[in-house]
């Protein structure tokens, strides 16, 4: 089914304001994605099943729309250099300078729960039995329902796991009947799933010492990028790191200092 450039251009217009993603040269994408969706819920044009979207005050139909526009992969140990960095340097520096024992950690744009489930593994790795004495949460948010739902759950494929190191996968992961592992009930207690827009406001109570945002900022544009990474730097604690994707561009004047590629930190006030 194909969608009117009429339809295409105030989606487009709609999509970017509300949720960052570009969707300008993704027409095709549009159509393919939602093409089953619509006829499954009975309509037989985008026009209409459109204007029933825009006209839902709930905002249900716009967020279901959203889950089916999104492109969610992601993998375990994904850009390994962040994983390397968290455990040799974010967690030693932490644990040498948090007297109070707290930690914030914030993966952005989570999808289906590798990034911040990859986070809570080298958190118990590296801490061991010293975990029980720190208060740590890792928040995990992502517009996308649908990955929310599968993320709660961490059930992976076989397959899904390979990168993981063994011990790992025997430590973290049950074995399922049908052949598919989910994370254990402990590990996915350290990790809180939450639905945030990145183009709101960071309302979260506390500041963050960590806010992993990879492969998100991908979609977004130079200026939506600016204002989301000023708001990501008011969020984090001073001292406190920032992770983009390493195929994304910092803005020329981002307030955090690089530490090396997609590393970026707060520095402390008194510290070059
Ligand atoms: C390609 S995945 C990246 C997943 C993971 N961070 C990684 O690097 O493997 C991008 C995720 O960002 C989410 N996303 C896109 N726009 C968003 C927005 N405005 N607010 C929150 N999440 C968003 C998508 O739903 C998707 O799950």
């Amino acid at each position: 089914m194909t969608i009117s450039n009429e339809d295409f251009l105030r989606l487009a217009k709609i999509v970017k304001a509300k949720y960052g993603l570009n969707l300008f040269e993704k027409k095709y994408l549009v159509e393919s994605r939602l093409t089953n969706y619509v006829l499954d819920c009975g309509f037989d044009n985008f026009t209409e099943y459109l204007e029933t979207v825009y006209a839902d005050r709930s905002g249900i139909e716009m967020t279901n729309m959203i889950s089916r526009l999104t492109t969610n992969y992601t993998y375990f140990m994904r850009e390994s250099e962040h994983f390397l960095h968290f455990s040799d340097v974010f967690l030693p520096d932490a644990e040498k300078t948090k007297k109070e024992k707290e930690l914030r950690i914030w993966s952005a744009g989570c999808s289906y729960g590798n990034e911040p489930y990859n986070l809570a593994i080298c958190l118990n790795e590296y801490f061991g039995d010293r975990h029980r004495l720190w208060d740590s949460k890792i928040l995990a948010t992502d517009i996308s329902f649908n990955a929310l739902r599968m993320a709660k759950q961490g059930v992976y494929a076989e397959q899904a796991l390979q990168e993981l190191p063994l011990p790992w996968r025997e430590k973290y992961f049950n074995r399922n009947t049908n052949g598919t592992y989910q994370v254990t009930d402990e590990l996915r207690s350290n990790v809180v799933f939450k639905y945030h827009n990145l183009m709101d406001e960071i309302g979260f109570k506390k500041q963050f010492d960590l806010i992993v945002c990879r492969n998100v900022m991908i979609y977004f544009d130079e200026q939506t990028k600016a204002e989301l990474i000023n708001r990501f730097y008011d969020a984090t604690v001073e001292g406190g790191y920032l992770y983009i994707g390493h195929a994304e561009s910092a803005p020329k004047d981002i307030k955090y200092e690089m530490i090396q590629p997609a590393v970026y930190k707060k520095t402390m006030k008194g510290e070059n």
